[in-house]
């Protein structure tokens, strides 16, 4: 599946990019580019911040707001996968109530994929919908989150089970944001740029084994390589806005790594959950696609130079629950979106994922069978 061109990008230039339901400001200066991007007719705003970024960036989303409107009113959010259970969006919501949240209100989502997935839930069901401008501090912000309009909240029989598409107006991609992130979130973001690497660049994945070392020690990749990962997702956005289809290849390494986050009580961080969980697709791909042995083994070895996981931390019986309670399940069978080789995904019966008996899934769990 080619889904993205590649393409030479520039860290000296401001990329924007369209699609029919969002524009995506990518790169050096974007932050202070915002006013350029406000929405028509969006007569205030009310900030959703991770109490964290903000601390280190509240100052710099405020001045670049202050350029367009009267200073809004901040809500502040937890850092952690824990604020993404239901009585926090309740209480996010009667937050924008009391802040004097309209329908002309947009409300701006400042930090990572948690911050993004809560702010945009409560913005898409506030008065059944305010506009939406997400500000991605984090790695998986900026490569996943944050760009195609899932939003949703956790329930304790999974991940992202009550959610909608609501799609930011505008992304606004900054680098600068990157240059404090703490290396736990550096490989977090780590683990779905090599995702989208094996979906539809496999360039990229050399591009992030030569500058392993650094990235492994929890430094930033570099703007261009950030914003080529995240345009492959963006080309898959162009293609199936709303996943009917192929949207699907997203999901590689979720399958594994939503259940392996589930069932670990969230000890195991996304990106360590979604790293293991390529091993496990990798392996499963191996027996129903034809994807190469040695290729499945690279990727294990790419994965620990990067200083992730490459095997599930949690037992394969600690994660079948929630394996069957996957949105992409159907009569009962688990479904995986699997790579035929690196940059080519395999489209199935064309929705792009395959389904995948419980036995071989097992044994791929904790090696080749
Ligand atoms: N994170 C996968 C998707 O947005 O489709």
């Amino acid at each position: 599946m080619t889904v993205a061109e590649p393409r030479s990008t520039s860290t000296e230039t401001l990329l924007v990019q369209n699609l029919s339901h969002s524009r995506w400001r990518s790169g050096p200066g974007s932050l202070d580019a915002l006013a350029e991007e406000w929405p028509e007719g969006a007569e205030r705003a009310v900030v959703v911040a991770d109490q964290k970024a903000w601390r280190s960036w509240g100052p710099e989303v405020m001045g670049a707001l202050s350029r367009v409107i009267s200073p809004p009113d901040v809500i502040g959010v937890a850092s952690g996968e824990r604020s993404k259970q239901p009585a926090v969006y309740i209480r996010l919501v009667q937050a924008l109530l009391r802040a004097g949240a309209d329908r002309t209100s947009v409300v701006v989502a400042v930090g990572g994929g948690v911050t993004t997935d809560l702010a945009g839930f409560a913005a898409g069901t506030c008065l059944r919908g305010l506009r939406l401008i997400n500000v991605p501090t984090t790695l998986v912000g900026q490569v996943d989150a944050a760009l195609g309009g899932k939003t949703a909240v956790d329930l304790p029989e999974g991940k992202n089970l009550v959610g909608m598409f609501h799609w930011p107006v505008v992304v606004v991609s900054d680098p600068r944001f990157l240059d404090t992130l703490p290396r736990r979130h550096v490989r977090n973001g780590l683990a779905e740029m090599v995702k989208s690497a094996l979906i539809a660049d496999p360039d990229l994945l050399d591009v992030l084994d030569r500058d392993a070392r650094r990235l492994a020690a929890g430094r930033p990749p570099a703007p261009d390589t950030v914003h080529r990962a995240a345009l492959v997702k963006w080309g898959i956005l162009g293609v199936d806005p709303f996943e009917q289809g192929p949207r699907h290849v997203l999901n590689l390494g979720h399958t594994a790594g939503h259940a392996i986050e589930a069932a670990s009580g969230l000890r195991v961080t996304h990106g360590e959950a979604v790293a293991a969980g390529l091993a496990v697709a990798a392996r499963v791909a191996v027996h129903l696609t034809g994807f190469a042995r040695s290729e499945a083994d690279l990727l294990r070895q790419r994965l620990r130079r990067l200083g992730l996981p490459d095997e599930p931390q949690v037992s394969f019986d600690a994660a079948r629950p929630f394996l069957f309670r996957d949105k992409k399940v159907r009569k009962g069978r688990v479904r995986m979106a699997l790579p035929r080789a690196p940059g080519v995904m395999e489209p199935g019966t064309g929705d792009w994922t395959v389904p995948v008996d419980e036995d071989l899934l097992l044994e791929c769990w904790h090696g080749l069978p």
